[in-house]
């Protein structure tokens, strides 16, 4: 079927959207808007291939390109990052074309060979680096840890694209392409998502290289991603946002995340809150139970705060599991300038608050006390003095 989208007299968009998906990366992304593979055909002078599409759709990508192009015109294949999701349909593409060479970085020959196991035409490529392919010339910038090594970005003179790969990309599948044409809160919503899901501990790296690329000069009409929607619509916003996002981005909000065996660290949780918002109106708080909202949603929320509060009641001397899971996926994430404190009921031991407190501090956040405690259900005494602890966080921040 000839599913191509023209995007401009030379280049069209050849890739994959994926309506059903609902994990990534395994089941540690929850997708709820389904997402796309993106590739792109440039047909100039010489015929060139950007990145594939994930290895289930790889059958359907390489007959959907035939009925598009004789696949022997390709002339060069390009792969900005070989994680499976854009090299996918690279072993059934190379059964039909074996000698046509792939460029990529010397990370992402390693990456290459470490996936398929093949012994390919790889040509390996740096920052600076250029393919003539007829009136328009590929640029190569790599992008290290945007966000593996392996990952580079393609610049196209002439028509002035910036093929950006995972940057700038989002899981939101979209038929029409555009960022114009997409429902704006969605768009930006999953855009936020994914970077603080996926890029957040890189953001050191992302302000470094976009401003790289900005001092590069470059024009650039369209921004083509990988995932979801191509930037055509005032590409600097998407750009403008990031930088906004990897500069320890945060907004007037504290979140708290709690598990609770039996309420009483809920009934505390919502008393914080109270006294939070007590003490400063103006600032947003939400209360997330681990163990019932979408990790993904937490770590977004998370991402968003400048404090959060974490509770659970204590368990076999420990805390729940469920802020165990999401504590795990927080260390790796290193948030930065984030403030944090802990809380939680208990019967007898009550190691959960230390515990807690010990693993925030690990996981990077500026611990501000050593956190409340309340024995079995709190009762009305117990309760206003966690207003009073939620009070006195505000005042500590
Ligand atoms: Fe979309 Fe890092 O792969």
């Amino acid at each position: 079927m000839r599913t191509a989208k023209k995007l401009t007299d030379k280049v069209s968009w050849v890739g994959k959207v994926d309506w059903e998906l609902q994990t990534f990366h395994g089941h540690e992304y929850s997708v709820r808007k389904g997402s796309s593979y993106n590739s792109y055909l440039i047909r100039d002078e010489k015929v060139v291939l950007i990145d594939t599409v994930w290895l289930p759709y790889d059958q359907e990508f390489v007959e959907n390109l035939r009925s598009e192009i004789d696949l022997n015109e390709i002339d060069y294949i390009i792969i900005q990052h070989a994680e499976i999701d854009h090299s996918g349909a690279l072993r059934e593409l190379m059964r039909e074309i074996p000698g046509t060479p792939i460029y990529c970085t010397k990370n992402g020959e390693k990456v290459i060979k470490g996936h398929f196991h093949e012994d390919w035409n790889i040509v390996t490529v740096k920052t600076g680096d250029t393919l003539d392919i007829g009136e328009s010339q590929l640029v190569f910038v790599e992008a290290p840890m945007l966000h593996w090594p392996d990952t580079m970005f393609t610049y196209m003179t002439g028509e002035n694209i910036l093929f950006s790969n995972d940057a700038f990309g989002q899981h939101y599948a979209t038929e029409s392409l555009y960022n114009d044409t997409a429902d704006q809160c969605d768009l930006f919503a999953e855009a936020l998502k994914y970077y603080a899901n996926i890029l957040t501990p890189f953001s050191a790296l992302v302000k470094k290289k976009i401003n790289e690329v900005l001092a590069m000069d470059l024009p650039v009409n369209l921004i083509c991603t990988s995932h979801g929607v191509l930037w055509r619509d005032n590409p600097a916003q998407i750009i403008q946002k990031y930088l906004e996002w990897a500069d320890a981005y945060q907004e007037n909000q504290i979140t708290i995340v709690y598990d609770t065996m039996w309420n009483s660290t809920r009934l505390m949780a919502e008393a914080i809150a109270v006294g939070i918002q007590q003490e400063d109106p103006e600032v947003t708080v939400k209360l997330l139970n681990a163990a019932k909202v979408d990790k993904n949603d937490i770590v977004t929320e998370i991402f968003k705060s400048k404090a959060i509060l974490a509770g659970s009641s204590t368990v076999n001397n420990r805390y729940l599991s469920a802020m165990g899971g999401l504590l795990e996926m927080v260390k790796g994430l290193k948030f930065k300038q984030k403030k944090a404190a802990a809380f939680g009921s208990y019967g007898w031991s009550g190691e959960a608050v230390k515990l807690l407190t010990e693993d925030l501090t690990t996981a990077g956040f500026e611990i501000v006390n050593e956190g409340h405690r309340a024995i079995w259900v709190p009762d009305e005494d117990a309760l206003k003095a966690c207003q009073e602890f939620g009070r006195s966080f505000v005042q500590s921040l």
